[in-house]
């Protein structure tokens, strides 16, 4: 069985950049269409401000997606699905099932639950998702925000998800903040989701990393995988290939032997 690369690529910026040696997450895909058209590389980032000086960025993107459906008719270019996370979100109890479904259909390498979009008003699940994500015999990640993460990390990783995905942007009054401020608050959840559930569950790290150092800092609070998003679409990062080189070989130094599979 193939297993997650030490760096993976956050959604949805797996669904653009896949570069060799690194697990891209596609999606997050929800059960209809939302915001028109999928979204162009292109507009998806003007809907994003970049704060220099913080080097930070906030987005209200909002999960904006062509549905869970247009994958399963066409798979997307780039890597195969055996090789991605295919992230998605249900806004209703069907929505998730629906989800469950289509995606054991796609036999991804995993997929990834996202319970904490800031973006899309009040998150809600049904009681037992978790459990029955689990029984789909699929890999299961569950990302969750940087703060206020504690019960659902509980509740899935009872359930027996066995990797968590810490974390996702900060919510802040202009939507979602991801980069350089938010690393303190994401190695924070990892160091204190590792003392929790000890050897337990695989943890994927990510937020702000930007730079080998930032790998070594996250391997140290306890993640297996490190996960980059907004760092590679940064001003300035047109050629992939050479910020992954570096980034990548840290990830690979510092990550863990854990199986995707293995719980
Ligand atoms: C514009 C934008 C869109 C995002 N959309 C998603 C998404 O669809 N699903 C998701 O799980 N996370 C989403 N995220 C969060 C990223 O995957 C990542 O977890 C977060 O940005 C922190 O990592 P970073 O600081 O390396 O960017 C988004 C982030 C940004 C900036």
């Amino acid at each position: 069985m193939v297993n997650l690369e030490p760096l993976v690529i956050s959604a949805p910026f797996g669904n653009y950049i896949q570069p060799a040696g690194t697990t891209p997450t596609l999606g997050t895909f929800t059960a209809l269409r939302r915001g028109g058209r999928p979204a162009a590389f292109g507009r998806a980032v003007l809907t994003m401000r970049y704060y220099r000086r913080l080097q930070a960025w906030v987005n209200r993107i909002g999960l904006r997606n062509p549905g869970i459906e247009s994958v399963v008719k066409r798979p997307p270019h780039g890597r195969p699905l055996a090789e991605a996370i295919v992230s998605v979100h249900g806004f209703t109890d069907d929505e998730w099932w629906l989800l469950l479904n289509r995606i054991t259909a796609l036999a991804p390498l995993a997929v990834e639950l996202n319970i904490s979009c800031p973006n899309v008003g009040e998150l809600s699940w049904p009681a037992d998702l978790f459990r029955r994500a689990v029984d789909t015999g699929t890999p299961v990640i569950v990302k969750v925000p940087p703060i206020r993460y504690e019960a659902m990390a509980e509740s899935a990783v009872g359930a027996g998800v066995s990797w968590l995905h810490a974390t996702n942007t900060l919510p802040v009054a202009k939507g979602g903040m991801s980069g350089a401020p938010l690393k303190p608050l994401a190695l924070d959840a990892v160091q204190k989701l590792r003392a929790t559930f000890g050897p337990a569950v695989g943890i994927i790290g990510g937020g702000g990393i930007r730079c080998p150092g930032d790998i070594a800092e996250y391997a140290h609070a306890g993640a297996d995988r490190f996960a980059v998003g907004t760092y590679a679409i940064r001003p300035g990062a047109v050629r992939h290939d050479a910020w992954v080189a570096d980034i990548r070989s840290a990830a690979r130094r510092r990550a863990s032997t854990r199986d995707l599979a293995s719980s």
